[in-house]
């Protein structure tokens, strides 16, 4: 703590808090655009995080992408929590198997020494097979369990980069750029008001569902992610959110 301060990390902090109306941010040294060891430091910061607040049968929803994966590189097991459980937020969203949010519920597990269990639906639903799937005794099952996540950490993206990333419909596309999507979050897109302009059809976690998660855990840095991480955020007030300098700064000069 001596050394943020003399980073300057802590007013960051403070500064952020401000502008962001939020109670809980952890700002770590450096841009993760720009250095990717930084993602590593944010996945460190998180673990720290998610382990203050975990207790013995907690139940841990995890979405996708990169800065999840540096979360998972960086869990350890903890004495002091046993029986864990990880289960992915979503159902798939087109990311690369590395990046997806059961191989990260799964890694995590492993290296926290906990239980995974995994959602194993295709990526683009119809809406009669989302219909039909829901109705799955094992896949209700699972659903329940991870509609009782007692903490929720996921990673945010810029809107655009995200919907190209993913392998979305033209449709889609129009959807997302005619709505100013700026901002991404397990399948929601938001505008810079932070209110949904679309979002993919797959099961799990309704951004309803996470308001009324205990631990509702964010991480997103890069100066890049700033638009993303403020339109997002304006809906999330209880949200931690676990950035870094570059994102942090950029935030301050917008
Ligand atoms: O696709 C899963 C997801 O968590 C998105 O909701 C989010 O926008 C993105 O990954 C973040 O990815 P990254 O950490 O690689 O920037």
């Amino acid at each position: 703590d001596v050394m943020k301060e003399v980073l300057g990390l802590k007013g960051l902090e403070t500064k952020i808090k401000r502008i962001l109306h939020i109670d809980d941010v952890i700002v770590v040294a450096g841009d993760s655009d720009l250095s990717p060891w930084v993602k590593k430091e944010m996945g460190r910061a998180c673990v720290a995080c998610m382990k203050e607040r975990l207790k013995d049968n907690s139940i841990v929803a995890v979405t996708g992408g990169t800065t999840l994966a540096a979360v998972a590189d960086m869990m350890t097991p903890d004495p002091k929590q046993s029986d864990i459980l990880f289960v992915p937020a979503r159902g798939g969203l087109g990311e690369h198997v590395e990046n997806q949010a059961n191989t990260i519920c799964a890694k995590m597990a492993e290296k926290a020494m906990g239980n995974y269990r995994l959602l194993h639906v295709p990526d683009y639903l119809s809406n009669e097979a989302y219909q039909s799937l829901i109705e799955e005794p094992a896949v209700k099952e699972m659903l329940q369990l991870i509609k009782s996540s007692n903490m929720v950490v996921h990673g945010i993206g810029d809107a655009i980069t995200m919907a190209e990333r993913r392998k979305t419909s033209e449709e889609e596309m129009a959807k997302i750029k005619n709505g100013h999507a700026v901002a991404e979050a397990f399948g929601y897109y938001f505008n810079q008001e932070g209110e949904v302009v679309h979002k993919v059809r797959t099961i799990g976690i309704q951004l309803e569902d996470i308001k009324h998660v205990e631990h509702v855990i964010a991480v997103a840095g890069g100066a890049s992610k700033a638009k993303a991480i403020k339109a997002y955020m304006k809906q999330a007030p209880r949200s931690i959110l676990i950035t870094d300098e570059g994102a942090a700064k950029a935030l301050i000069r917008e």
